[in-house]
This record gives structure tokens, C-alpha cells and sequence, in this order.
């Protein structure tokens, strides 16, 4: 890896993949785009910075990731804004890789809930022909109409590429407020009712929703991974295990050193009732395996929020 260009990479994962690329790959030059260095939304803009770079510069990867994206039940009330923005960024982002760069592999971040809402393992090929679920729909066939995009520069054009399919991500840098998605929502929650004393901190839902997750660390080692060894257009990127809401928050509940009690709030939105990821493929195609077991994990993501608050 040489000249690399990271959208999104002021983002929770994105930034974690650019510190993950700076230390692994210490020569190359690596280009970490917020919406602040530019709106991929507004084309003009966007074009104008790909221009600028291309006369100087030669990248030989694109990592996609900048999206519009908020979790708990924001999707419900904001599909246009949600398909307006992802749209626009991802049909300019791929115009700008087809014009500009196009000797780069373009590797793009998708998300689970592109899959329809039943409970086993989702397999790549249920991408095609099935529908996400309702209150995601907007956002997640924006992804969709990416994985399409890709596919359809490369048939016209010759470019390369691949995409990860991510589950719930968590780590540090995530965001820790009780809106979060439920890793970072949970473990914010546990951390600051043990620092204060509190007597119980509730969890959404009866614990029995089950959530795949994925150490942010582990998902920037598979998505260099993807980008550098991947020959398939699509991934699963992921652990291939679920766990009951009610595990993880005994799990978080430890690690942080709460002693009161959980309850229960199953008056709140919480979304499928379970979801996790066929990892066959990228066992296969990459050999890979996320290296990050679930309480390794939520111990450090917890440290880490710990120290921020101190
Ligand atoms: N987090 C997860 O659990 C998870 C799971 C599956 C898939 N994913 C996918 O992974 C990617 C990163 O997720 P994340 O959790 O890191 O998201 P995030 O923290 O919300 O970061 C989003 C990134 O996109 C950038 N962005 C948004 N609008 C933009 C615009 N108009 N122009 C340029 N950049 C823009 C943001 O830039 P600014 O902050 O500078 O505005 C930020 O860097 C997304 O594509 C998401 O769908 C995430």
C-alpha cells in the first residue's frame, strides 16, 4: 500500500482503519477525508478535490466508508435525508474513483442490515433477491445500490474492487451516549452508573435480542485484508456469533465494576430480533478470523471510555 485515500475516516471505524493503515504500512501516504475536508454530497466539490490530487498523486486504494448513519429508531424518521445523502455520496465517490483513479482497488463498508430479518446466518447471496427490513430499508438499500455501482463500474470500466459486510462494531472512539448503537450505548451507561453510584441501569429490550459484534481493531485488520487479498465483489466481514443483549450487559456490567441492578425496558425499540452473519466466505477467500474474543474486547473498549472520562 502506497497512496491510499480513506473516506469517512473521521468517523468511529474510519479512524481506527487509518491509525490500523499508518502502523502497518509506515511509508505509505495516507489521505483521511472528513466531510470538513470535503462534502462528497456536492459534486462540484467533490470533483475539484479529486482533480486537484490526480495531477500529483497516483492512489492505489480507496477505502469508502463516509455514510450518513445514526442508530436506535433516527433511520425511522429520516429515510429521505438518508438516501438523499448516502446516494449522493456514492454516486460521486464512484465517478470520482472511475475518472480520477482508476488503478485504485475501491474496497467499500456495508452493513448487515442489508439482509432480510430472519434469524440465521445470512449468506452473501441472500443480498440479491431479498429485502432489508422496514425501518431500515432507506439506508440499507443505499448500500445495496453501492455493492450495484461497484459491480457495474467494474463490468463497464475494468476498475477493481471488493466490499466488507459489517455487524455491529464497537471499540473505542465509538460513540458512548444512551442513543448509541447498543455496544457503545451499554457500556456508556455501566461505566457512568458505577462512577456514580447509581442503582440500576436499564437496558432496552428483554436481553433476549441477539446481536453479532465485531472488535473495531478486527475490523480494520479484515478490511486491509479485503482490500489487499480479496478476488470476490462481496465479504462477510465478521465473528459468525450472535450473543443475547442480556450476556453482553452482564459482560459490560463486570467489566465496568457496576453493582447495582439491570432492568429491563422492553417498552423500547430494539429493532430484529436477531442477527449475525455467514462467515464461511471469507474463511475461504482470506482465511481470516477476527482476533478479538468478545470480553477481551468490551474490557478495553470500557478501559478506554474510562480513561476519557477521567
Ligand atoms: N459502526 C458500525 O457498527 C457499522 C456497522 C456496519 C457498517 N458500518 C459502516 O461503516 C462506515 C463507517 O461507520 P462509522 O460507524 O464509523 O460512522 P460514523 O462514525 O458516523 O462516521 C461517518 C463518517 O462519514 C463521514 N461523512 C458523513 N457525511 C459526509 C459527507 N457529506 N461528506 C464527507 N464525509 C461524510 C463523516 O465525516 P464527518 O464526521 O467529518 O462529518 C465520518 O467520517 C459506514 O459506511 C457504515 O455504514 C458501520
Amino acid at each position: 500500500m502506497k497512496n491510499v485515500i480513506i473516506t469517512g475516516a473521521t468517523g468511529f471505524v474510519g479512524r481506527t482503519l487509518t491509525s490500523y493503515i499508518q502502523r502497518c504500512f509506515p511509508d505509505a501516504k495516507v489521505l483521511p477525508l472528513g466531510s470538513q475536508a470535503v462534502d462528497l454530497v456536492n459534486r462540484t466539490a467533490t470533483f475539484d478535490w479529486f482533480d486537484r490530487l490526480h495531477w500529483a498523486w497516483e492512489c492505489d486504494y480507496i477505502f469508502h466508508l463516509a455514510a450518513l448513519y445514526k442508530a436506535g429508531d433516527w433511520p425511522v424518521h429520516h429515510p429521505a435525508t438518508q438516501f438523499h445523502v448516502n446516494m449522493s455520496i456514492n454516486v460521486n465517490i464512484l465517478e470520482a474513483w472511475a475518472r480520477f483513479f482508476p488503478k485504485a482497488k475501491f474496497t467499500s463498508v456495508l452493513s448487515y442490515c442489508m439482509y432480510p430479518s430472519h434469524p440465521e446466518p445470512h449468506p452473501e447471496a441472500e443480498l440479491y433477491g431479498t429485502e432489508p427490513e422496514d425501518y431500515l430499508f432507506a439506508y440499507a438499500m443505499t448500500k445495496k445500490a453501492l455493492l450495484i455501482g461497484q459491480r457495474a463500474y467494474r463490468q463497464e470500466y475494468g476498475l477493481q474492487c471488493t466490499s466488507v459486510i459489517l455487524p455491529t462494531v464497537y471499540g473505542p472512539h465509538d460513540s458512548f451516549a444512551e442513543n448509541s448503537h447498543v455496544m457503545g450505548a451499554l457500556i456508556g451507561k455501566f461505566v457512568r452508573a458505577a462512577r456514580t453510584g447509581q442503582e440500576a441501569v436499564e437496558v432496552w429490550g428483554d436481553g433476549r435480542q441477539e446481536r453479532e459484534f465485531l472488535f473495531v481493531e478486527d475490523a480494520a485488520d479484515g478490511i486491509v485484508a479485503a482490500a489487499l487479498h480479496a478476488q470476490v465483489d462481496v465479504l462477510n466481514l465478521g465473528t459468525g456469533q450472535s450473543y443475547p443483549i442480556g450476556d453482553i450487559a452482564e459482560t459490560i456490567q463486570r467489566a465496568a465494576g457496576f453493582g447495582g441492578q439491570i432492568r429491563y425496558n422492553t417498552n423500547r425499540f430494539v429493532g430484529v430480533q436477531k442477527r449475525m452473519l455467514d462467515v464461511t466466505r471469507v474463511r475461504q477467500e482470506l482465511n481470516w478470523q477476527a482476533p478479538t474474543v468478545i470480553g477481551d474486547g468490551i474490557a478495553k473498549t470500557v478501559a478506554w471510555y474510562r480513561a476519557t472520562l477521567d
